[in-house]
């Protein structure tokens, strides 16, 4: 499959651009669901998809497209603390999402992060990710759809700058030791992340243009800027941003520009 250069929609405003995320996942699903049995999805954490998730079980226009019994959830990267913890992405996702639409427990694929030691809560994923993807050695899982975000410091899922995780192409999923967390973050390996048909960037606000300039236009230089390690193998690669986080954008990279709103 031919490796589409990134697309880059810049949308008004963060609502707007929740409703268009909206608007692509389901009509991915409604794609893949035309063909296959089930639709994989992994979700991101952060604040920056709450109000796409909402959307997707209070919508009607949404909800009522989305055989939810054929989707399963899994997570691109997870805190090390207990589901009922407030910093837990599943716990997030979960209330206001999955059990809104009274998804299938055997259709959430969360990490077990309630075990105390993150190297066996990866391993674990890894081989839950073996299991439903029918993988043999050396393959990656191929995921219908991958929602990511970005830092201000530029890692996406828990691919921090300057550490471990970043160097790994062997490993799906690893414990990854964040020094400025003092904490392990478990997390899907890039390589992981990139094998997807359509991935999607999230990014919303004026606290992001920085560091989405130095992503998009800037230098390749992946240890500093990990979302710049997302490569899709194949598939579309698509930024959702909205005018705030596209305001030092000079539009000079590869790609399309939606919005006429964006003066830049
Ligand atoms: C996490 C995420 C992380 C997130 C970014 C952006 O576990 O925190 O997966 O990669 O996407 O940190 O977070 P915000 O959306 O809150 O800015």
């Amino acid at each position: 499959m031919r490796i589409n250069h990134p697309e880059i929609l810049v949308l008004e405003d963060s609502a707007a651009l929740s409703r268009k995320a909206a608007e692509i996942l389901v009509r991915c699903i409604t794609e893949v669901l035309g063909k296959r049995p089930h639709f994989s999805i992994a979700l991101s954490g952060g604040s920056t998809p709450k109000t796409m998730f909402s959307l997707l079980v209070a919508d009607d226009s949404f909800k009522n497209k989305i055989p939810w019994e054929k989707i399963h959830f899994f997570w691109g990267d997870e805190r090390h603390v207990a589901p009922q913890d407030d910093q837990s992405n599943y716990r997030m996702a979960n209330e206001i999402m999955l059990a809104k639409a009274y998804v299938r427990t055997e259709n959430i694929h969360r990490m077990q992060t309630e075990k105390s030691d993150a190297g066996k809560v990866a391993d674990d994923y890894e081989q839950e990710l073996r299991k439903f993807f029918l993988l043999s050695a050396g393959q990656l899982p191929v995921f219908d759809f991958n929602l990511l975000g970005i830092g201000p410091d530029g890692h996406t899922a828990s691919l921090f700058p300057g550490t471990k995780a970043l160097h790994e192409n062997r490993r799906l999923v690893v414990a990854n030791w964040v020094e400025k967390f003092q904490t392990n973050r478990i997390t899907m390996t890039a390589p992981v992340l990139s094998s997807a048909d359509t991935i999607v960037f999230l990014v919303s606000g004026q606290g992001k243009a920085e560091i989405l300039q130095q992503i998009l236009e800037g230098n390749h230089q992946p240890d500093l800027l990990p979302a710049q390690l997302i490569r899709p193998t194949h598939g579309r690669l698509i930024w959702l941003v909205d005018q705030a986080a596209a305001s030092r954008l000079k539009l000079s990279v590869q790609g399309k520009v939606q919005s006429s709103a964006f003066k830049g």
